[in-house]
């Protein structure tokens, strides 16, 4: 369980990361940039992680519409548990909760189904404060983005993945130019249950002359 929760959860979300950057490669060159700027300031470090907004915001994006968890975030009622909207469970309730719908909802996010890789970026450049901004990171958790659960049990290791997955990113955009193989795009996902994966595909990586 706790491979699956850690290492699988990461190697999946990176690869929908690098799935999106490749079916959208007018990405490709604003991040690039953007990891040259920060690296030449910052170095390889966590400031330097930190900086990476516009990474920070594809991955986010990412997350929010390809996310592994389709229904999850289960819980047990102990107690009889009346919601806002009036609906009260018994005791010994199993729900969860409908992780795609939420994260595709057009009333929570203006054309859902697009990917807008820059889309957590507008919102936290529009906040103009570093408070209010940090709830549009990708380590940031709320009943809106929900790819890390939510309240008391929300993953403990997403400081660590948000980290691993930007890294990646970063380092495969400044070392190699990459494509899907010619006429290929994201391959059709894999779904298991309320679960979904990415399955394989051919990825063409050539290192780039600096
Ligand atoms: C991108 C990668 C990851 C994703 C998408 C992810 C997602 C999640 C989700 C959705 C939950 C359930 C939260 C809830 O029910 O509210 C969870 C819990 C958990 N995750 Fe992660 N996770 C990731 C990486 C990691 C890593 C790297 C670790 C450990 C190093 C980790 C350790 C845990 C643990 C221990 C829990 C259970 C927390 C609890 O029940 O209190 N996860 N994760």
């Amino acid at each position: 369980m706790l491979n699956f929760a850690s290492v699988h959860s990461t190697s999946l979300t990176f690869t929908q990361t690098l799935y999106r950057l490749l079916a959208h490669p007018e990405y490709l060159e604003p991040l690039r940039q953007e990891v040259e700027a920060v690296v030449a300031e910052e170095g390889w470090t966590k400031a330097g992680m930190d900086k990476m907004h516009k990474i920070d915001s594809f991955v986010r994006e990412t997350q929010r519409i390809d996310g592994p968890i389709i229904f999850g975030l289960n819980r047990l009622a102990l107690a009889p548990f009346t919601f806002s909207n009036g609906v009260t469970i018994p005791a010994g309730t199993l729900f969860g909760l409908p992780v795609h719908s939420v994260h595709t909802d057009d009333e929570l996010y203006p054309d859902a189904q697009e990917f807008d890789g820059f889309r957590f970026l507008k919102l936290r450049e529009k906040e103009g404060d570093d408070v209010l901004a940090a709830r549009h990171q990708t380590v940031t958790t709320s009943a809106e983005l929900l790819g890390f659960g939510l309240g008391r049990h929300s993953c403990p290791g997403r400081f660590l993945a948000a980290n691993e997955v930007k890294a990646l990113l970063a380092h495969i955009l400044v070392t190699y130019n990459v494509k899907f193989e010619e006429g290929k795009g994201i391959p059709r996902e894999l779904r298991i249950a309320s679960f979904r994966a990415p399955r394989n595909a051919n990825i063409l990586f050539r290192k780039r002359q600096r």
